[in-house]
């Protein structure tokens, strides 16, 4: 008899162990549950992703980006949310619930930013993109308090606040420079609000799209004679993103930076003036631009980055290196 019952005390603290460490966490409900992101996400667009929590008691947060402290607060609530930017490739978020001094628990997330103007691009092993507006995943936890369906008002909500995405995505906005469709809330415009089993998706290439309302790029997209690869592919989000960013035409970076990210071997000027006799550089920033002088001197100073009738996408329909040299450098 007595040996039964330790096989079964056995058995069970074996069970336990498993369960406790099947996925690295406690099987017991916990006082913390990380309810998004999902481990090993894979995040595109600008890197915001917020974390959403579940607290069986009051407790003290932390959360934590990379090793960096981002918030420290108290919560009352049942679900705390918190949004966070990631850096591009690898990063990891850690939540941890104190009560009393005393840890309660704490949980962990891997995840990667994904971007093609990164220099971190190889998705690691194991990490996929996972959707939150996948019907039928949805949890039945936000209902309680969100609307998750899209509203007729969506298709042009008289103030940001009325759209339903607006609670959950204003962040989304919040740069100093924000898209035409983006400020007015009128998500409905780009993003499908039928599809399924995805909600929300917009199309791959996303070009035709853009062109539904640029009609003059368009037009002079497809009567140039050279067009450059990242435009050509049609994936306009490459450069610019396509909601709100800090900088001009909502670029997802500062111009000189977004062009030497893919040519870094141009960034020293020599490719300028190596045909001619000097080979000596050309600066490629850093000064006015002497046809824009509001603005700096960068690479898009000679080049157009989407499409030219001039060879390597120089400006001004420059036909020869010489009339593009003077075209800044007459007399
Ligand atoms: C001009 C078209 C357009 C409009 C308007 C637009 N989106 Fe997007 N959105 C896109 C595209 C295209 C993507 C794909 C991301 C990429 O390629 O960078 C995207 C991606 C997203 C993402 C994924 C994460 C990210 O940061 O990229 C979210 C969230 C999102 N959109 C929410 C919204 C919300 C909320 C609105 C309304 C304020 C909105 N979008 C308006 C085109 C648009
Ligand atoms: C108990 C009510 C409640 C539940 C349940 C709830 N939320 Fe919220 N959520 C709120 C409130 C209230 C706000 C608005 C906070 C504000 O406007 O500052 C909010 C805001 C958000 C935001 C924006 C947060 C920010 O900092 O910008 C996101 C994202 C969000 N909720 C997602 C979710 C998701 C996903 C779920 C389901 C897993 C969920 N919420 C469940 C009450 C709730
Ligand atoms: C309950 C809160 C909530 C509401 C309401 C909501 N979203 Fe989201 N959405 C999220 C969360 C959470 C994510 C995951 C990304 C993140 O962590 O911020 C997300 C992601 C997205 C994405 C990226 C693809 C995906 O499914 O992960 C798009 C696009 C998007 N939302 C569009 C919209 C649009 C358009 C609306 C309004 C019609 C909307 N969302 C309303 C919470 C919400
Ligand atoms: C629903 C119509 C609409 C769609 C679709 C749209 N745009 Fe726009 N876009 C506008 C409007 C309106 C403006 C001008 C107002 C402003 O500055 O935001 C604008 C301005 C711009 C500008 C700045 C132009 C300038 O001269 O300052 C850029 C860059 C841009 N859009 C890129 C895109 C890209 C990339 C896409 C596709 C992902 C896209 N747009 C899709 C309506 C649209
Ligand atoms: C390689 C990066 C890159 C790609 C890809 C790209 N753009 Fe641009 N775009 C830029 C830069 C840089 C500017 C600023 C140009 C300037 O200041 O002369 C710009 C400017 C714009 C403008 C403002 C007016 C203009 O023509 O200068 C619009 C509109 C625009 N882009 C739309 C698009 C659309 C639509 C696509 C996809 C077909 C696209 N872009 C693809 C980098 C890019
Ligand atoms: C995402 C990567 C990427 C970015 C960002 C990018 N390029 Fe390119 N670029 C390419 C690729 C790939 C090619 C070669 C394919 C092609 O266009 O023929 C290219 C080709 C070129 C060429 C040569 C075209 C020819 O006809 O020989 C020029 C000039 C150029 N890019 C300028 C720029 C400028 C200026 C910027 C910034 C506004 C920029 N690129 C940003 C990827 C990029
Ligand atoms: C002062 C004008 C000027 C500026 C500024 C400039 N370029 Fe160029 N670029 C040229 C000329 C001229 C050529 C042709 C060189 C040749 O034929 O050898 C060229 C060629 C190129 C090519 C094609 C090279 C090839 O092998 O076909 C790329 C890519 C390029 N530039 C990218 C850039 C980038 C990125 C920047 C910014 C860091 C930049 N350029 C700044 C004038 C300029
Ligand atoms: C879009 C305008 C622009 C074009 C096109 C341009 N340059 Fe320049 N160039 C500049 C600027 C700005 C400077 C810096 C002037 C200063 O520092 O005051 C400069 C400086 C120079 C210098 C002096 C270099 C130094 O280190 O100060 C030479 C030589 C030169 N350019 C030659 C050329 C040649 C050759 C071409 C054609 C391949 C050319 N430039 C095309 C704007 C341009």
């Amino acid at each position: 008899m007595r040996h039964l019952e330790v096989g079964v005390l056995l058995i069970s603290a074996a069970l336990l162990i498993l369960l406790v460490r099947g996925d690295g966490k406690a099987a017991a409900p916990s006082a913390l549950n990380l309810l998004h992101p999902a481990d090993k996400s894979v995040v595109s667009g600008a890197g915001l992703s917020h974390i959403i929590v579940e607290l069986s008691q009051p407790a003290s947060l932390l959360v934590r980006l990379n090793g960096k402290l981002q918030e420290n607060a108290k919560i009352k609530e049942t679900i705390y949310h918190y949004s966070v930017r990631l850096d591009f490739g690898l990063n990891t978020l850690e939540v941890e619930a104190s009560a009393g001094g005393t840890v309660l628990a704490r949980d962990k997330r891997d995840l990667f930013f994904f971007s093609p103007i990164a220099k971190e691009k190889e998705i690691p092993q194991g990490f996929v993109s996972t959707p939150f507006h996948k019907l039928g995943s949805t949890s039945e936890k936000c209902r309680a308090c969100h609307t998750l369906e899209p509203q007729r008002t969506d298709r042009a909500p008289p103030t940001p606040g009325v759209s339903t995405c607006y609670t959950c995505h204003k962040e989304i906005t919040q740069f100093k420079q924000v898209h035409g469709p983006a400020a007015l809330w009128n998500c409905l415009a780009c993003h499908n609000s039928s599809s399924a089993p995805q909600k929300y998706t917009t199309p791959v290439p996303v070009r035709d799209l853009c062109y539904g309302c640029h009609i003059d790029q368009k037009n002079y997209f497809f009567s140039a004679q050279f067009q450059h690869g990242p435009t050509a592919t049609g994936m306009c989000t490459i450069c610019h993103n396509p909601h709100a960013s800090d900088h001009e035409f909502w670029l997802k970076k500062e111009p000189w930076d977004l062009c030497t990210t893919c040519h870094s071997d141009k960034a020293s000027g020599r490719h300028i003036l190596a045909w001619g006799p000097t080979g000596d550089t050309h600066p490629t920033r850093g000064r006015p631009d002497p046809m824009k002088p509001e603005r700096e001197f960068s690479c898009r100073s000679c080049h157009n980055p989407h499409a030219s009738n001039a060879p390597k996408l120089w400006n001004f329909d420059a036909t020869t290196a010489y009339q593009l040299c003077w075209t800044c450098h007459k007399k």
